[in-house]
C-alpha cells in the first residue's frame, strides 16, 4: 500500500482503496441503497484513464496484478468528480460583488469586468485561477461561458485541453442591450461561434456549447441563426439563461411581444432539446416545464446566485414532478460559491423554503450522475460504473474539526453525506483526479 499520489504500473493500471459511492438510479425514483453502489471498504481500479472496475477491496486486491500501486485513501470517500451545470469564467473577478439584482449588477460589474477578455492574456491567467479553484472544489466538468469575444474562448479551451480536462464551454453571443464594447453581431456571433466548433468540439475532451447570453442581448436575427447552427450541429450543446428575475421577464415580454413566455422564445427558435442547458428556470408556468421535459432540455439550479441576487426561490418540486431533467449551477459570479458542496446546501436550504425536502443522496446524485444523464453524458462521467472516465473527488469527513465531530456521530450514510454537504466546502475535497491524473491535493495543515 502506498500514499496517494504514486505512479501507475507501466500498462498505467492503478488503484485506490477508500469508501466508494456512485450512483446508478436516481434516489428520488428508488430507494437509496438501490440507487447507488457505496462500498465501506472499497477499491477502484484505474487504467489508461478510464474506470476498470469499482468494487469490494477484500474481494479485488488478490485479482489485482503483481506491483500493482495501491494507493491507501482509507477514512476517505471516493466518489464521482462533481459537475457544474451553469458558471461564467470571466466572473471569477467579481465574485461577491454588491448590487440590487440581477440587472444592476450586470451593468454595474458584469459588463465592464467581461470587457477585458479581448486581451488573450488576461483571459489565459484567469482561466488558469478559475480551473485551479474547480479542481479545489472537485469539480472535474463544467458548463462554462466565456465573453463575446472569440480569444476568450480560445484562451480557456486551450488551457483546459492542456490539462486534459472534460469541459463545455462557449463565446457568449450578445448583439444589442449591451455596451457597444461587448457586442457582436447577428453574422459575426455565427461566424466566430462556428469556426470554435471546428476548432474545439470533440478535441481531446473538449465540448462545445453555443452560448446566446439571453434573449434580452440577441436579436430575434441572432436567436435564428443560433438555431440554424444547433440543427446543423446536433451533438454540440446550447447554453443561456431562462426565467431567473421579474424585471427581465417583463423586459423580455416587450422585446418579444409576440411569444407566449420567456421560455417560448427559445423554443420558437429551435433552442430547447437535449444538450439544452438553462440557467435559473425560477419564473416558469405548467407549460413551460411541460416543453422542458417533452424536449429533454435541462434546467440548471443556481441556488447560490438566486439567493444572493434576490432572484427568486427555484420551485425543485414542481420542476422534477413535471419530468423536466434538473442538475445543479454555481453561476459563479452571480453564485457565491465555487464549491458544490455549498450549492448543495443552498439547494437544501432554498428546497426547505418552498416546503420540500432534499435528501443528501438526492443531492449527491443531482452533482454527479444525474446532471451527467441530463447532459447526455452518461457513462462517460458521473459515474465510477467500469468504463468511464476516471475523474473522481476524494472527500474527507474529518476535514474540519467540526466535521470530523460532526462524522463521527453519523448513524447512516445520509448522515455522513448530509454534513458533508452542510459543513463542507473546498477543505473538504482531499484529492481531485481527472482522467486518472492527479490534479489537486490538499495541502495538509
Ligand atoms: N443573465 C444574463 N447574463 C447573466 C449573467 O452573467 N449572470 C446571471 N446570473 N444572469 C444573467
Ligand atoms: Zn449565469
Amino acid at each position: 500500500m502506498q500514499p496517494a499520489g504514486g505512479a501507475a504500473q507501466p500498462d498505467g493500471t492503478i488503484a485506490y482503496r477508500a469508501q466508494i459511492l456512485y450512483f446508478t438510479a436516481s434516489p428520488e425514483q428508488v430507494p437509496d441503497e438501490d440507487a447507488t453502489v457505496y462500498l465501506s471498504d472499497g477499491l477502484l481500479i484505474v487504467q489508461d484513464g478510464h474506470v476498470l472496475q469499482a468494487g469490494d477491496y477484500q474481494a479485488l486486491a488478490a485479482s489485482l496484478p503483481v506491483g500493482t500501486p495501491v494507493m491507501d485513501w482509507r477514512g476517505k470517500l471516493i466518489m464521482p468528480g462533481f459537475i457544474d451545470t451553469h458558471l461564467h469564467y470571466p466572473q471569477t473577478d467579481i465574485i461577491a460583488s454588491p448590487a440590487e439584482g440581477l440587472l444592476p449588477w450586470l451593468e454595474t460589474y458584469t459588463f465592464p469586468e467581461e470587457r477585458r477578455f479581448h486581451d488573450a492574456a488576461h483571459a489565459a491567467g484567469t482561466a488558469r485561477f478559475f480551473l485551479d479553484e474547480l479542481l479545489r472544489c472537485g469539480t472535474t466538468t463544467a458548463l462554462v461561458y466565456c465573453t463575446v469575444h472569440p480569444e476568450s474562448t480560445q484562451a480557456f479551451f486551450e488551457e483546459s485541453h492542456a490539462r486534459q480536462l472534460r469541459m463545455v464551454a462557449g463565446k457568449v453571443m450578445m448583439d444589442r442591450n449591451c455596451p457597444d464594447y461587448l457586442q457582436d453581431t447577428a453574422e459575426s456571433g455565427g461566424r466566430d461561434s462556428e469556426a470554435l466548433i471546428g476548432r474545439w468540439h470533440g478535441k481531446g475532451r473538449q465540448l462545445y456549447a453555443l452560448t446566446p447570453r439571453f434573449a434580452p442581448t440577441s436579436s430575434p436575427e441572432q436567436l435564428a441563426l443560433c438555431g440554424e447552427l444547433a440543427q446543423q450541429y446536433p451533438d454540440v450543446f446550447i447554453q443561456s439563461h431562462v426565467a431567473e428575475n421579474t424585471r427581465e421577464l417583463e423586459w423580455v415580454r416587450e422585446l418579444f411581444p409576440g411569444r407566449r413566455s420567456y421560455l417560448d422564445v427559445y423554443d420558437h427558435f429551435g433552442l430547447l432539446r437535449p444538450r439544452a442547458v438553462y440557467g435559473h428556470c425560477i419564473w416558469f408556468d405548467e407549460t413551460d416545464r411541460r416543453r422542458m421535459a417533452e424536449t429533454q432540455t435541462l434546467a440548471a439550479h443556481c441556488p447560490t446566485s438566486n439567493l444572493f441576487l434576490g432572484s427568486g426561490l427555484f420551485d425543485f418540486a414542481a420542476t422534477q414532478a413535471c419530468g423536466v431533467p434538473v442538475a445543479l449551477g454555481t453561476d459563479v459570479g452571480g453564485g457565491t460559491s465555487f464549491s458544490m458542496l455549498q450549492t448543495m446546501a443552498a439547494a437544501h436550504n432554498v428546497a426547505r423554503m418552498t416546503g420540500h425536502h432534499l435528501s443528501a443522496h438526492r443531492l449527491f446524485y443531482l452533482a454527479t450522475e444525474g446532471a451527467a444523464r441530463g447532459l447526455d453524458l452518461g457513462g462517460r462521467i458521473g459515474t465510477l460504473a467500469a468504463g468511464a472516465e476516471a475523474d473522481f473527488v476524494v472527500l474527507d469527513p474529518q476535514a474540519t474539526p467540526l466535521l470530523a465531530r460532526r462524522t463521527a456521530r453519523a448513524e447512516s450514510l445520509e448522515e455522513l453525506l448530509f454534513a458533508l454537504i452542510v459543513l463542507g466546502d473546498d477543505r473538504a475535497v482531499a484529492a481531485t483526479y481527472s482522467a486518472g491524473r492527479l490534479v489537486h491535493e490538499r495541502q495538509k495543515s
